[in-house]
């Protein structure tokens, strides 16, 4: 019984010993690259170690940066050369608080790296923009997705927001049904109207006089749906006539464009003319476009001044 003891006692020794020598081990490796005249650096000069020790150190940035950048819809920085500590939280926090882009900072820069779409960017952009109370249109009502994001962004208390969405097949009007039905609370879900309608007909479904502060277009087929039955320049150029006309001094015309299916290239050609061609007094008209994807979907903004 008493060896038995001893035994146990020798091990439980053996390994914390094992365990604080490892540590300290650890520790040393890491701190000898930022110290290298320093004893630390006596503990193993060698190169594959000190490479060894960088690469632990890069990892250990990038995780306590991932860490750090939690409450962002991106981590931004992938750069090493400083050492997380040294960035202050609180000054990011302020960065947040202050800025009256926020959230579309982050998601341009998801965008220009490559780690955000077209698609998001313009949600980002509805946000920035569109306020509770608002009137909005979706004028390609799809399977709803950009439907239910616009009635977030109006709803509020008063019930006075109101989205108006449109699209030509009756399946996609169900699919955004459902959507809206299991996404919404009841009063949300009062706020938004669906029309199997041709969105050049937009005019006939939306009240005159009502300002519209957002009509957004997402061209193309519906996803999971028929890829021949697609939006048309002709058609969508009368939307977008219409939509002009209905829009608020300060409202926004929302165009996400697709190249690769036939017909695509000619419609974003239209839309570009459309936008290229409206005076800068009134109007101010930009796009994003991925330079080395040509296939990319390409996001059209028309601001009403
Ligand atoms: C890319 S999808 C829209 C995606 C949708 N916004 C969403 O969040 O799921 C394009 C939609 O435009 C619809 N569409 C095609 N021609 C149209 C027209 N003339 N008027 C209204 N909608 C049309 C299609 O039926 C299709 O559902």
């Amino acid at each position: 019984m008493a060896q038995m003891e001893m035994v146990v006692v020798v091990v439980v020794v053996g390994s914390s010993w094992l365990v604080y020598r490892n540590s300290c081990k650890y520790v040393r490796l890491l701190l000898s690259p930022f110290f290298p005249s320093s004893k630390t650096n006596n503990f193993d000069t060698s190169t594959r170690r000190r490479r060894h020790l960088l690469h632990h150190h890069r990892h250990l940035s990038l995780f306590a940066k991932s860490i750090k950048q939690q409450p962002h819809p991106l981590p931004l920085s992938v750069s090493v050369s400083t050492p997380p500590s040294v960035l202050p939280k609180d000054k990011d926090k302020d960065r947040d608080k202050d800025s009256p882009l926020s959230g579309l900072e982050d998601v341009m820069m998801g965008y220009i790296f490559g780690k955000k779409k077209a698609i998001q960017v313009a949600h980002s952009v509805w946000r920035h923009l569109v306020q509770k109370g608002d009137t909005a249109i979706d004028a390609t009502c799809g399977n709803g997705y950009d439907t239910l994001a616009m009635v977030k962004m109006v709803a509020d208390k008063t019930h006075c927001g109101h989205v108006y969405a449109m699209d030509v097949q009756k399946v996609a009007l169900e699919n955004a049904s459902s959507l809206l039905d299991e996404s919404l609370t009841s009063d949300e879900r009062g706020l938004v109207e669906l029309f199997a309608i041709c969105h050049s007909k937009m005019e006939e479904v939306v009240p005159k006089g009502v300002p519209v502060r957002l009509v957004a277009f997402n061209l193309g087929y519906l996803p999971g749906g028929d890829k021949a039955l697609i939006t048309r320049s002709e058609t969508t150029l009368q939307a977008l006539e219409a939509a002009k006309r209905m829009l608020a001094p300060g409202g926004l015309i929302s165009i996400v464009v697709y190249v690769g299916h036939p017909g695509g290239r000619e419609e974003y050609e239209a839309v570009q003319a459309f936008a290229s061609g409206l005076p800068v007094e009134n109007w101010i008209c930009c796009k994003l476009q991925m330079l080395n994807r040509p296939l990319a979907p390409i996001l059209v903004l028309v601001l009403k001044r």
